[in-house]
């Protein structure tokens, strides 16, 4: 199969990466806006540089988006309107109108739209859902979900990134979805500047916690940051009647405990979400080819995106007007 790829910055390296690396793939195509970095990376997987009109005029069979966040909307469409399945990095569109015109265009054009959500594919957090779909952890009570990173991203990024809720705990959002088959009713958030000033500056927070009510009554807490010194955290522990799992509870969770003679987790703290997803960035990949084979359904539908955007959306509003939001509010 012939792929193009469209964005060669943090992440599209590693989709670049990974995309050179799978036997599905006969051809590379790899572009970006900057294209002394296209030729770094194309030399270094073994691409070739290519033009977006070229990929959009039959040079490839399937598209991968991982541009800044700015240019998805558009590069979507283009790729639906060439009657290609697309994969695209989350977000699809800064907004709800922007994301729903993604979708429209690309139900209008009947092409296919997966998007970068990769916990889904992540092994603790599809055995955590596993476990709740069975019914192994009895009747739910209580999630809580943290993603932290250990330093802010560049500055120019978080001034496009649209807020640590729409950017960053978009993933727990999404995934609290994905495990536990419930909707978001009610989000209640809050942030605060505890770093230098780069979030204020931007209107965002480098802090923040969010209380979530699921429309079967399941609490869940959602809290995270930008200056987490322990390393990348991403765990989300689910509580039941019946027993507790937690996803990301691993050798590397860069927790410490302060009991005395305990050593666990042992080992070296993650230090970036590309260390803690590796695998499952790996595996969202490899299903989206096998998808664009036909071998299997889209595994992560665009529709998705939104769904997580509303909840985004009205933590966002919630953080900004000091009260409880119902996600239909936003809808
Ligand atoms: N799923 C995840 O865990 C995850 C992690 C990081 C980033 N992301 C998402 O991936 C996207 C990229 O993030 P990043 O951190 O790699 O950003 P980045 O700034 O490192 O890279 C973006 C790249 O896109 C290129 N680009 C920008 N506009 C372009 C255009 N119109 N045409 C071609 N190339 C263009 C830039 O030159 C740059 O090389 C963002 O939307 C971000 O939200 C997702």
């Amino acid at each position: 199969m012939r792929v193009g790829l469209v964005g060669v910055g943090r992440i599209g390296v590693l989709h670049a990466e990974t995309l050179a690396d799978n036997p599905q793939v006969t051809q590379l195509h790899v572009a970006d806006a900057d294209l002394a970095r296209a030729r770094e990376v194309a030399d270094k997987v073994g691409a070739t540089v290519t033009g977006l009109d070229e990929l959009f005029s039959g040079a490839v069979d399937a598209l991968v988006v991982a541009t800044a966040t700015g240019a998805h909307a558009e590069l979507v469409q283009r790729g639906a309107e060439a009657g290609l399945p697309v994969f695209c990095e989350k977000p699809l569109a800064a907004d709800v109108a922007g994301t729903r015109g993604v979708l429209d265009r690309v139900a209008a054009a009947g092409t296919s739209l997966q998007v970068g959500f990769q916990r889904r594919f992540d092994a603790g957090y599809r055995a955590a859902r596993e476990a709740v779909r069975s019914g192994r952890l009895g009747w739910l009570h209580t999630l809580r979900a943290t993603t932290a990173d250990p330093a802010p991203p560049p500055e120019a990024y978080i001034r496009t990134s649209g807020g640590i809720f729409r950017d960053c705990h978009i993933h727990d959002f999404d995934v609290i979805r994905f495990v536990t088959g419930r909707e978001v009713e009610t989000v209640y958030a809050a942030g605060a500047n505890r770093g230098d000033g780069l979030f204020a500056r931007a209107g965002d927070v480098d802090t923040s916690a969010v209380l979530l009510t699921l429309d079967d009554g399941t609490l869940g807490v959602v809290s995270g940051g930008r200056y987490n010194g322990g390393g990348y955290d991403a765990r989300l522990e689910v509580a039941g009647s019946e027993g507790t799992l937690v996803a990301g509870l691993d050798e590397r969770a860069p927790l410490r405990s302060a009991e005395q003679g305990v050593r666990w987790p042992p080992g070296q703290p993650y230090a970036s979400f590309f260390e803690r997803f590796r695998r499952a960035y790996v595996a969202e990949l490899g299903e989206f080819l096998d998808h664009v084979l036909g071998r299997i359904p889209n595994p992560c539908p665009a529709e998705e995106a939104l769904e997580a955007l509303y909840v985004a959306e009205a933590a966002e509003r919630s953080r900004a007007e000091g009260r409880p939001v119902r996600v239909s509010e936003v809808h």
